[in-house]
This record gives C-alpha cells, structure tokens and sequence, in this order.
C-alpha cells in the first residue's frame, strides 16, 4: 500500500528523516522536510483549501504516520477512513454540516477527509482506564491525528482536526458498525490562507520544571 519510493528512501537513502529544512526530491514529488520545531512552529488549522486535488500517495504517507502513533498498552483503538472522493466528500460534507454542525461548513471545501473511528481498547486499556479514571482511547486518538497533521504539514497540505460535526449521520454514510463511531476527522486540503500565529499560552504558563509552581 506504501507508495514505493517511500520505502527506497527510508532504506537506502537515508534522508527521510533528515533534520533542518531541505528539499527531497522521490520519485513522485518533491517535499521539503523540516526540523520538527520548525514543522511545529509552522502548522496552522486550515479552514481556506485551494481547488486542487491531493495526491493519494500524500494521503498513504499521512495515513502511516498515524499508523506508528503510540498509544496506551498498544492499543490503537482507531480505524481511520480516508475519503477523497468527491461524491461521497460532498454528501458527507452536506450532511455532517447541516444545523449546529454548520459553523464548520469551511470543511467543505476540503479536498480530502479524515475521519477517526474510535474502536475497542484492549482490555489493559480498559482497565488502565478504569483505575486512572481517564479515558486513554481519546489520549490515543487525538496523538494519531496530530502524527497525521504533522505529517500533511510536511507535505505542504493544510488540515483542521474537527470535532463538531454530526457523528451519527458520518456513521450512517461510512457503513460504521454499530458500538463504534467516528469521533474526531480531520479536513485537508492544499492551504488558501496563510494564518498568522494563533495565540498560545506563554512558556511560563505553559510548563513548569520540578513542581507545578514556578521556582522562585
Ligand atoms: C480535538 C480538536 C477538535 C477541534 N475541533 C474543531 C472544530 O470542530 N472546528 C474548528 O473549526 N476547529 C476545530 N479545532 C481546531 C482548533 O480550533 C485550533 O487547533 C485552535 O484554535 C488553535 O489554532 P491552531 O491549530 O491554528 O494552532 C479542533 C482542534 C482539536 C485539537
């Protein structure tokens, strides 16, 4: 399923992982890769998209930095459904943005949708769980779909995770079995805005070393 050249680089070149900004060339594409901060510092939610379709081999490679997440026992309580098919993106987006859910009507201009299904933990998770009195399957979504965003960063797509939209009627069109529904999706597209920097909580507030209260 991967696309081909991405398994070259990785064992024969080398540079997949490459640190500082450069430019890659595959047999595909180009891409430019960044020091993780600098990706970090860079992604912004995306609500504008360009009417240009993406690639499906930049949704794989989204798709398989999902897949290494880590998450609680292993769990991987998710399934992720991609849909870049333009009926079926226009009868989900008519659909889950309808009512309430239309102030993320932006969606709909996406040219792609990911849409994160919660499954069943194992049951250490669920015990875990249990005992902690947190609920880890939203801990284990919520870093698959940051790896996924981050990735499409990388790409040069843009993303929004979104969890305003009306799950039922995703289920209903995605054939979602019964017990599970899809908790979390994400709008990407290639960006037609350039946002500036949302604020963000200063680093004092944010973080502390050796003890919740600052050292003084
Ligand atoms: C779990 C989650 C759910 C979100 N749901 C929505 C949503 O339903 N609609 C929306 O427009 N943005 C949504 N966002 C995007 C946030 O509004 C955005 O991340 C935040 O304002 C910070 O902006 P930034 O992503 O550009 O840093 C969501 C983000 C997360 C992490």
């Amino acid at each position: 399923m991967l696309p081909p050249y991405f398994v070259v680089d990785r064992h024969s070149r080398g540079d997949y992982g490459a640190t500082g900004s450069e430019v890659i060339r595959t047999t595909n594409m180009t891409m430019k890769t960044y020091s993780f901060l600098e990706l970090a510092r860079k992604r912004r939610s995306i609500r504008k998209y360009q009417d240009k379709p993406i690639e499906r081999d930049k949704l794989i490679l989204c798709l398989e930095a999902a897949r290494l997440s880590p998450s609680a026992c292993n769990s991987q309580p998710y399934k992720f459904i991609v849909v870049d098919d333009k009926a079926i993106r226009d009868s989900l987006a008519e659909a889950i943005f309808s009512g309430i859910y239309s102030i993320c009507k932006f969606a709909a201009k996406a040219k792609a949708f990911a849409f994160i299904v919660l499954q069943k933990q194992k049951i250490t998770a669920r015990l875990g769980n249990k005992i902690q009195n947190i609920d880890f399957k939203q801990v284990d979504i919520g870093i698959a779909a940051e790896h996924f965003v981050l990735q499409a960063e990388e790409l040069g797509l843009g993303t929004c995770h979104i969890g305003w939209f009306n799950k039922k009627k995703a289920a209903e069109i995605l054939k979602i079995p019964k017990n599970y529904r899809a908790e979390l999706m994400i709008s990407i597209g290639y960006p037609d805005e350039t946002p500036k920097e949302r604020e963000k909580k200063n680093f004092d507030d944010m973080a502390s070393f050796n003890g919740y209260q600052k050292a003084t």
